[in-house]
């Protein structure tokens, strides 16, 4: 074995679990064929680890995972756990520990999977969304007064550096350089609103812009963003956009890309260790049944190996699930592939050694 990686395992809450058992067999499948191997660290984070200890993330815990490579992240999310505990305490503490301060969402529709966009194809389906990972709205500024009477306030404000942003616009830039795509950057804003907010990423947009005379630039309003998502999908390459507005367009990206069963994210440190996960939450009803697909999982793993370098063995995963999607699985919903959890998990590996 020529290289080894040290990987943080945290499978999480509801079938997260399930779906990371899957992501390890094809990614250690894939990376066998290529030569570098694997080792994994699991860590109990989560809903029960919570309701066992009452603890979410130990200061520690967080200095060990900074010693990894890179973590993969199956689901974070418990139904008895009141919401924005965990996400807030595990999730965006993480993306915020590591300063992981791009959300890197590919959509991209494969060959026989299923789109709900009439006449668009794999051809029309194929961008990027940057999102800034660590700032905006998320950044958790603002607080709350005169709580439950009827003069309540409740502010929360968006916060938008310019080290922030721009790091993050360059990063979009240097990914459209590297793809073979219509090298063109869209900034996903709402300058005719948030005036403020959107000034400073728009200076800040055609700066660095100016650094990349071989990219194309082009501006959308967020709520137009959508529209053309849906009406003219093509028109994309890579999307950079702020925090909120990324998480909500990538939601519409995953359901044009098939679903939540296929799509996954990067939480990327350039400069520092990034965390791999599916999209989709941690479904409590599917739980244990061996039903979810672990396919945005596999996805997740996928990007891992790419952003570790190991372009080769992430060519493998993509290869199998692509072959998968085309010949095997019929759709890609829970309790619908005709296959379970961990056959789906068997069919790509065995084609990542294959194909
Ligand atoms: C996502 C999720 C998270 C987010 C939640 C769970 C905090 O929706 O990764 O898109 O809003 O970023
Ligand atoms: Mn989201």
């Amino acid at each position: 074995m020529s290289k080894t990686y040290d990987i943080a395992l945290i499978p999480g809450d509801g079938t997260g679990p399930e779906v990371v058992n899957e992501a390890v067999k094809v990614v250690d499948a894939a990376s066998a064929r290529a030569g570098i191997g694997l080792e994994y660290t699991h860590y109990a984070l989560g809903g029960e680890h919570y309701k066992a200890t009452g603890e979410i993330l130990h200061p520690q815990t967080i200095e060990k995972i900074k010693g990894h490579d890179a973590i993969l992240l199956g689901a974070i999310g418990h139904p008895d756990i009141t919401p924005g505990i965990l996400e807030k305490g595990l999730l965006l503490n993480l993306r915020f520990a590591l300063d992981q301060y791009i959300n890197l969402r590919p959509v991209k529709l494969y060959e026989g999977v299923y789109t709900p966009i009439k006449e668009k194809g794999p051809k029309e389906i194929d961008f990027v969304v940057v999102r800034e990972n660590t700032e905006g709205l998320y950044a958790g500024a603002g607080g709350v007064l005169k709580k439950g009477t009827p003069d309540e306030v409740a502010i929360q404000e968006s916060i938008n550096t310019r080290k922030g942003v721009e790091r993050c616009i360059r990063f979009a830039f240097e990914v459209c350089r590297k793809r073979n795509g219509k090298k063109t950057v869209t900034l996903c804003g709402k300058t005719n609103v948030l005036t403020y907010a959107f000034d400073l990423w728009e200076r800040a947009f055609y700066e660095v812009a100016a650094e990349y005379p071989d990219i194309k630039t082009d501006y959308a309003h967020v709520d137009a963003t959508c529209m053309w998502m849906i009406k003219n999908p093509e028109w994309f390459d890579v999307i950079v956009t702020d925090n909120m507005f990324g998480d909500i367009i990538t939601d519409l990206g995953a359901m044009i890309q098939g679903g939540m069963g296929i799509a996954a994210g990067g939480n990327i440190n350039p400069e520092g260790v990034s965390m791999f996960e599916p999209i989709g939450g941690s479904a409590p009803k599917y739980t244990g049944q061996g039903v979810i697909n672990p396919l945005a999982a596999i996805c997740a793993g996928q990007l891992m190996l790419e952003s570790l370098g190991e372009d080769a063995a992430a060519g493998f995963v993509e290869k199998a699930v692509m072959k998968a999607v085309k010949d095997d699985i019929k759709d890609l919903a829970a309790g619908k592939m005709g296959f379970s959890t961990s056959q789906v998990g068997d069919i790509v590996a065995r084609y990542a050694k294959e194909l």
